[in-house]
């Protein structure tokens, strides 16, 4: 069965439509990757699987109606982490780290905690510095290991490599590919089209709201044409 099954989302801001009837799967422990220009809509389609805007279509979580409310999705095990990272700047890293696990009882929040820093060990080594004070790709980080606090069964990852230098990129990315180790399904809209396809299962390339091509992600990544005029990036 599907993790996720999404059928003809719409959204409009106001009378402007944005998403004109999106439909993807996604397997349970695979990674998604959703590509495409500025302005397509990814940001929109993340916004609406997890509830922080309303969508219509037909939205199903393991078979299911997905929840309707936003809280009822996070107690699902959805976890958005929103392209602006959304840190507080003037807390300390273990005190954002935290916040991510506010559901779920001190005990559990501790445990899950140590796993986090065993994964980031550069935030554990930093775990009373200020959010603000982090470089980064550690702000990244930081993110990520906030969203792992509450356990997430589908992540939910807006441009994860946004502003970050290309070395930084590959390991925020190899990151998220060994998350998908520990059976979180991740679906991850990337700018870093090819980066994305090389740790995704499958890739959706949106255009002005519209699914313009689907595929196995090495299908897609290896399909010069689809670089070439969609993403305007030279085949390799
Ligand atoms: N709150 C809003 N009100 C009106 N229009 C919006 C709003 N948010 C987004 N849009 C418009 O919807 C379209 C899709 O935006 P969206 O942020 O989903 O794109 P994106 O694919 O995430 O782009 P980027 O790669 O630049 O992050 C854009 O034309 C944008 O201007
Ligand atoms: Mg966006």
């Amino acid at each position: 069965m599907n993790l996720l099954e999404l059928k003809d989302i719409r959204v409009a801001y106001g009378r402007a439509p944005v998403l004109h009837g999106i439909s993807l799967t996604m397997a349970p422990g695979t990674i998604v990757a959703v590509i495409g220009a500025n302005g397509a809509g990814k940001t929109t389609l993340l916004n609406a699987v997890m509830g922080v805007i309303p969508s219509s279509g037909t939205a199903l979580y393991d078979g299911k109606p997905i929840p309707p409310s936003v809280e009822a999705r996070v107690a699902a095990g959805l976890c958005l982490v929103p392209e602006r990272r959304e840190l507080f700047t003037t807390m300390s890293v273990k005190d954002n780290i935290d916040l991510g696990g506010f559901l779920r009882s001190a005990a559990e929040r501790a445990d899950t905690r140590e796993e986090v820093y065993g994964r980031f060990p550069r935030l554990a080594e930093r775990r009373k510095q200020l959010a603000g004070t982090l470089s980064g790709g550690e702000r990244q980080m930081l993110a990520l290991a906030r969203a792992l606090m509450s356990r997430p069964r589908l992540l939910l990852l807006d441009e994860p490599s946004l502003g970050l230098a290309p070395k930084i990129v590959i390991d925020i990315l190899e990151i998220v590919s060994e998350l998908r180790k520990t059976g979180v399904s991740i679906l991850l809209v990337e700018q870093n089209a090819r980066a994305a396809l090389e740790i995704a299962d499958h890739g959706y390339l949106v255009e002005l709201g519209e699914v313009r091509r689907s595929g196995p992600a090495a299908e897609l990544s290896h399909d010069p044409a689809l670089m070439e005029s969609y993403l305007g990036l030279v085949p390799e």
